[in-house]
């Protein structure tokens, strides 16, 4: 049967890599990105033009879509994938971040997480045993534990008691998760900016043991210097054979830092989110596109890019749907910004299989150096 969950490396360059996860819903080439598509649709997106962009699979959300509309009735509409028209791979994450950023009132316990919807303000409750089961409404193909995540910095105590919880209810995760072949379950360390209880985290997911393993808890103030610190042993600790999740990064050159260390997933808000907001994502940088400077500009934001945004429209054109407040606007920067997260992933995988990864670096850090965007 190949309906399994698998994942296998074709290279390494240093300790970067590129391989391949199969699932029963489609392949995901790594290092892969993954847009995010938290309400059941990639803000101002066609699913279809999120697959051109080259994406292999997105990112759902427990905690978002339980509350709206619903994962019972995702389930009774046939799953997530028919509900929201994408039949490839989706990973959901657990909730329990989702709740301590964006809920309002919240209560933690062993148990749990009781909250208030940011929605309306209606009661909820979200537990290991809640958190699989609403992702196995909603027909996730990658399923994340139930984890805590506290806000950095914070004291070493706090984080390591976190830690612990995380790693108590990551065991209650994979017993309520279950046997379900052509699924996978990812457990997600914790431990903060500290070595040691990184490792202490490693070990306790590997002796549960998972499909795959995210490094959690970064991207959440620390700095970028502090994460790379951390990437630079956090994903030694994780099985190499499993793919490597890093939650929630990041901007372009966190990215390539990450994949430099050895991550193989990551996903983020940034391309979608700036798109809405005039923001695009070039290899020399980022164009603003509300700026004044824009107003004649009669190229187009990157003229080496294939999207549609640059090959119809000038940057002149861009600046003014902008200004107008037209859809079109972050229709077209999300495009955009969004083809540039593949095509970057894409070069690095391409770098990686030839053995060029410290060459493409160059390059890529090279290119934003010269300014003049
Ligand atoms: N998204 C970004 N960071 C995290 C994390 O640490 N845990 C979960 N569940 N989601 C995240
Ligand atoms: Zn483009």
């Amino acid at each position: 049967m190949t309906e399994r969950f698998s994942f296998s490396l074709a290279a390494t360059d240093g300790k970067a890599r590129t391989g391949t996860i199969r699932t029963p819903r489609g392949e995901i080439r790594t290092p892969a990105f993954m847009p995010v598509g938290t309400a059941a649709t990639v803000k101002a997106m066609l699913p279809e033009s999120v697959a051109a962009t080259g994406a292999d699979i997105l990112l759902g959300n427990t905690y978002h879509l339980m509350l709206r509309p619903g994962a019972e009735r995702v389930a009774r509409l046939g799953g997530l994938h028919r509900f929201m028209n994408w039949d490839r791979p989706i990973l959901t994450d657990s909730g329990g971040f989702q709740v301590m950023s964006l809920a309002g009132l919240r209560k933690l316990t062993e148990e749990g997480v009781t909250f208030t919807s940011h929605i309306d303000g209606s009661k909820h409750e979200l537990t290991p045993e809640r958190s699989m089961e609403i992702q196995r409404l909603l027909g996730s193909d990658i399923v994340m534990c139930f984890d805590e995540c506290p806000a950095l910095p914070a004291d070493a105590a706090a984080v390591e008691a976190s830690m612990q919880l995380s790693m108590r209810w990551a065991e209650r995760s994979k017993i309520a998760f279950g046997d379900r072949p052509g699924h996978a379950l990812l457990g997600i360390q914790q431990g903060g900016v500290t070595r040691e209880l990184r490792a202490e985290s490693a070990e306790a997911l590997k002796a549960i043991g998972f499909d795959g393993y995210a490094v959690g808890g970064l991207a959440v103030g620390e700095g970028q210097e502090a994460m790379f610190g951390v990437l630079d042993y956090a994903p030694d600790m994780l099985p190499e054979d499993r793919p490597r999740y890093l939650m929630g990064v990041g901007k372009p050159d966190d990215i390539v830092g990450a994949v430099k260390r050895g991550i193989d997933m990551m996903d983020c808000v940034l391309p979608s989110r700036s798109g809405r907001t005039g923001q695009a994502f070039t290899r020399r940088g980022v164009v603003n596109i509300k700026n004044a400077r824009h107003a004649d500009d009669p190229r187009p934001l990157d003229e080496a890019c294939g999207c549609p945004a640059c090959q119809g429209y000038s940057r002149a054109y861009l600046h003014h749907v902008f200004r107008a407040g037209e859809m079109i606007s972050g229709m077209l920067l999300t495009w955009h910004n969004l083809r540039y997260y593949q095509d970057l992933m894409a070069a690095m995988r391409a770098a990686i299989a030839a053995g060029t990864f410290a060459e493409f670096e160059t390059t890529f850090h090279a290119d934003r150096a010269e300014g003049d965007i």
